[in-house]
């Protein structure tokens, strides 16, 4: 099993920019490359959090090797606000690590047979549970917000009838479909099922909500001058972080042709005008990289906004999926 290598290091440390004695949230310990990065940077303490046992274990390790600096916390990342701790900056880096997608038992990978699990922690349905319980035109519609499947339907379609003889307990069973459907037409030279793999990975682990919920839960509890630093792999992801950092650093004030109009104050400034991609250099040592966004912002005194986010990214919400086994 490799490592995971993180992406965009410097720009993050640049962004969260740590200092002595600070308390810095890493929200997605994962295999600790920030963790050990800002650690590394300030004499600052670290809280590392994770849904994944795995990454929670590797978590332990370095908070035993190191217990004055860094703690290790078992949780989702929306439960921020329930830390019971002060922090001054918070990062996150959505998505799957390397050590996730490498073990074929945890279900994530289309190029390695494992079962059909995707689930980052141990509560929730699988991805077997969405796929056998979503209607054909839910999981059309899954596959085209979540995965931006131009062929959502064709693979519904498919799968909806196929299940009715066996049921998708497999991850290479539902690779195989997909690549029947659509053969090998994906322009941009992807294995045919990386979309409809990423679609269930998000919708199996709740990853739109989750960020959703970590982003106001940052806003009400960093300090002034706190800051929140976020790195997405996904459009969908990205929009969320855009319009939330957009939504929160505007002032929003009358202009010349309509009355004055004071809304309220923004809780946050951007750090960058645009968002932050990674160098070529970078993307040519780790072609992952290439699609992670970086988005930063500092809070300020201002007071948090009502929590009314949820519905950022504008995807319709589906049908609840019960575990089943
Ligand atoms: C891309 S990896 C992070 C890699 C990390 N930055 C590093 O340098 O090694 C994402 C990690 O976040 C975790 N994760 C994803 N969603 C989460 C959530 N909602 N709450 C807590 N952890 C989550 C995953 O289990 C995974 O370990």
């Amino acid at each position: 099993m490799s490592g995971h290598q993180p992406v965009m290091m410097q720009e993050v440390l640049d962004a969260l920019s740590p200092r002595a004695g600070q308390v810095i949230v890493d929200g997605t310990f994962g295999g600790g490359g920030y963790t050990h990065a800002i650690l590394a940077a300030a004499p600052c303490q670290v809280i590392g959090l994770d849904r994944d046992k795995d990454a929670v274990a590797r978590g332990m390790a370095l908070a035993a090797q190191m217990p004055d600096r860094f703690t290790m916390v078992e949780t989702k990342f929306s439960q921020l606000a329930a830390l019971g701790r002060p922090f001054d900056a918070v990062v996150l880096d959505i998505g799957v690590s390397s050590f996730q997608i490498d073990q074929a038992e945890r279900g994530f990978s289309f190029m390695q047979d494992g079962p059909l699990d995707m689930r980052m922690g141990t509560d929730g349905p699988s991805a077997a549970d969405v796929i056998a319980q979503l209607s054909e035109a839910e999981l059309s519609r899954l596959f085209h917000f979540y995965g931006e499947e131009r062929e959502a339907r064709r693979i519904a379609r498919a799968i909806a009838t196929d299940r009715l003889i066996t049921p998708y307990l497999r991850t290479s069973e539902l690779a195989g479909v997909v690549s029947r459907v659509i053969g090998h037409k994906h322009k941009d030279h992807i294995h045919p099922a990386t979309r409809v793999f990423q679609a269930l990975r998000i919708y199996v682990n709740d990853e739109i909500g989750e960020l959703e919920m970590a982003l106001t839960a940052a806003e009400e509890k960093l300090p002034e001058g706190g800051r929140l630093v976020v790195v997405t792999f996904h459009s969908l992801e990205d929009r969320v972080v855009k319009i939330f950092f957009n939504e929160r650093s505007k002032e929003v004030t009358g202009s010349r042709h309509t009355p004055r109009k004071n809304g309220p104050a923004p809780s946050f400034s951007l750090i960058h005008k645009k968002v932050v991609r990674a160098s070529d250099r970078e993307i040519a040592q780790n072609p992952r990289s290439r699609s992670a966004k970086l988005r930063a912002a500092i809070r300020t005194s201002a007071p948090a906004l009502p929590s009314h986010v949820t519905g950022l990214s504008g995807v319709p919400p589906l049908t609840q999926i019960k575990r089943v086994a």
